[in-house]
């Protein structure tokens, strides 16, 4: 083994059990146990996955935007060949809020095939972003501005990984409390637990080839990553939260 392939899996090493700890507060945060839990009210879990489409519309709006920029702000900082391994990703996004939106219509109109009071898509779509949905935003800013846009990586290797290592889970949940039918309005959900499988390598390569040449940037891609963890597990949390506030609404 050459001492360069050595180095490398040291630094990748550092980083998995430096973000590790923030992996396990994203289970908590986000409350996913409750929602793959057996006893969880059907209601909410259909109104949990109305939320998870609508509010997230705002989290994946500009995806392709955030890493093309990020692209660009390592581009002028000298990362030439990240840079334009990041704009070929942000190609892969572009779009994908769409199918959010799609869904969102899909599982209402399912709803309301099915039961009373009747939902109005428009209504979930044109809700308030949350708190934790603009935290997620402005982390994306602060990155594309800051001196350590590469950090990027970090907040698309922990981000993606998500849809690999819960989406099926998810999903099969969904049919299990819900039945069958509730697939027709899990595209976003479906598309992303074959797709991010691809993405994550392409990330886990980036990142240990980031690292092998800049470790002094190690603390950061921690940093922004376990940043990244805890907004998207509180944004998940704040589907849940609303999920549960309309179910009591509806008596
Ligand atoms: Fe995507
Ligand atoms: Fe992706």
């Amino acid at each position: 083994m050459s001492q360069t392939t050595t180095v490398r899996r040291e630094l990748y090493d550092i980083y998995e059990s430096n973000i590790e700890s923030a992996r396990i507060q994203f289970e908590q945060k986000s409350n996913f146990e409750e929602i793959l839990s057996l006893d969880i009210d059907p209601t909410v879990l259909e109104l949990y996955l109305i939320n998870f489409n609508s509010l997230g519309v705002a989290m994946t709006d500009s995806v392709e935007d955030w890493i093309s920029r990020a692209g660009e702000s390592c581009k002028k900082l000298g990362f030439t060949e990240l840079g334009e391994l990041l704009s070929t990703h942000a190609e892969q996004e572009a779009g994908h809020h769409l199918m959010m939106i799609q869904d969102t219509h899909t599982l209402v109109n399912n709803w309301n095939a099915r039961r009373q009071p009747q939902l109005d898509a428009e209504w979930f779509l044109a809700q308030p972003i949350s708190e934790n949905v603009v935290l997620y935003r402005q982390l994306h800013e602060d990155v594309i501005a800051s001196q350590t846009p590469f950090a990027q990586v970090a907040i698309e290797y922990e981000i993606e990984m998500l849809s690999v290592r819960y989406g099926s889970q998810l999903i099969q949940q969904c049919q299990k409390i819900l039945g069958s039918q509730v697939h027709e309005g899990l595209s976003f959900m479906e598309e992303h637990v074959s797709v991010d499988v691809g993405h994550t390598q392409l990330n886990a390569r980036l990142l240990k080839n980031f690292l092998q040449n800049n470790p002094e940037h190690l603390d950061a891609m921690v940093k922004i990553g376990r940043t990244a963890l805890d907004a998207y597990a509180g944004f998940l949390n704040d589907c849940l939260t609303r999920a549960k506030e309309y179910a009591k609404t509806l008596g």
